[in-house]
């Protein structure tokens, strides 16, 4: 008969505080589970029922403080409120769809030690949660866009994970192209490797801090509504999904910081690979956007959709009207470009504490030295020759 020796015990088993985070994270997460309320708000959305209110703090509307915003009347800024919604969450549902990805990628990574059943559990949780996420994101903004426009404007048919994960981002087919192979390389070697695995809760940690931010105040609108029942139910979902993701950040904070310290030291490729990965991110949140204030969108590649809504029924502007308040939004200095600009500013600053406790990141990563690099001056020049080109056709007609 062999005598089976038990297997040493890990780091983290040892790390008493930790797995203790882990289990109450774990627990409370499926204790207060949202995903069948949001089901249930799918379920019964109708546009109908909620199209003359606001779904958001005013504040949280697109295009808001601009100059189309200030001659709007009001229920154009009823709509450009909803529709903020509308683009802000179809923006959630494309990172969520990756999120899902990695969570299983880093699982399988993480899954190679000893005693990491209790961390794959959790993530195994929040994956499902995300899917309920995006069946909710995806079922309203579709209803919206098809009562508005009887088009798509911001939402998308389901994507893979390797597709960029900005849906208006500064690229062409060349960097997407380098961005999917990216991609792929990052999920093989997060499920052959803890550390980096666990780094993807870093670069999570550091996605979510900006969403945090917006989606907490997008939640109050219905945690503070005086008639919670009777409140639209854009604004229900808006509330249920920062309730769950708040155990998402915390788990993050969890694996990338605490479980860190329980996994063997890195080697200079993992630590390479997981600096590699924040500079990503931070290519990604490199750009500030009018049109949603929180979202790190690359403002020209925004100017066909808000061209559409600009000529739809909602402004029913002409050609020259549209264009002429499209270079007034985007060309000129206005409120909204300097309160974006602060959001981006915010999240640099709470970008930095986050990475700092972590020995491995490099300078340019800590000082999150490409996010600076962005500022108004160079907001503008962008638009204005992005704007030029887009115009163009325009004056040949
Ligand atoms: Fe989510
Ligand atoms: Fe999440």
């Amino acid at each position: 008969m062999t005598n089976l020796l038990p297997r040493e015990p890990s780091l983290l088993r040892l790390d008493l505080k930790t797995s203790k985070k882990i289990e109450i994270n774990h627990r409370r997460n499926k204790e207060k589970d949202h995903t069948e309320l949001l089901d249930d708000c799918a379920k019964r959305f109708r546009y109908q029922d909620c199209k003359d209110e606001y779904w958001n703090p005013e504040a949280y509307s697109l295009l808001y403080a601009t100059p189309l915003w200030e001659q709007a009347n009001a229920s154009q800024r009823v709509l450009l409120n909803q529709l903020y919604w509308v683009a802000y969450y179809s923006q959630i549902i494309s990172a969520e769809i990756a999120t899902i990805f990695y969570n299983q990628t880093s699982a399988a990574g993480l899954y190679g030690l000893n005693d990491f059943r209790g961390v794959c559990d959790m993530l195994d949780l929040e994956s499902a949660q995300e899917r309920s996420h995006i069946n909710a994101f995806f079922t309203i903004s579709e209803k919206v866009e098809e009562a508005l426009f009887g088009e798509r404007v911001f939402s998308y048919d389901m994507r893979n994970p390797y597709a960029q994960t900005m849906i208006f981002p500064d690229t062409n087919r060349l960097k997407n192209m380098w961005r999917s192979l990216q991609l792929r390389s990052f999920a093989l070697l997060s499920s052959g490797s803890a550390f980096i695995a666990s780094q993807y809760f870093t670069v999570r940690g550091l996605r979510t801090l900006n969403g945090k931010m917006v989606q907490q105040r997008l939640s109050q609108f219905y945690q503070k509504h005086p008639d919670q029942e009777n409140a639209p139910i854009p604004s229900a979902i808006s509330y249920y999904h920062y309730m769950d993701e708040s155990f998402h950040f915390n788990s993050s904070c969890i694996i990338g910081h605490d479980v860190i310290s329980s996994l063997p030291s890195p080697t200079p490729f993992e630590k390479l690979v997981g600096n590699m990965s924040i500079i990503g991110c931070q290519k990604d949140h490199s750009n500030f956007s009018a049109v949603v204030n929180g979202l790190f969108w690359y403002e020209p590649a925004l100017f066909s959709p808000i061209y559409k809504i600009l000529r739809s029924d909602i402004f029913s502007m002409g050609e020259r009207e549209a264009k002429e308040m499209m270079s007034l939004c985007f060309c000129r200095e206005n409120e909204a470009i300097h309160s974006s600009f602060d959001t981006m500013t915010t999240a640099i600053e709470s970008y930095k504490k986050f990475l700092d406790p972590l020995d491995y990141v490099n300078q340019t990563n800590k000082n999150l030295s490409l996010m600076r690099k962005m500022n108004i001056e160079k907001y503008l020049q962008n638009n204005q020759r992005a704007l030029t080109r887009f115009i163009a056709p325009i004056n040949l007609i």
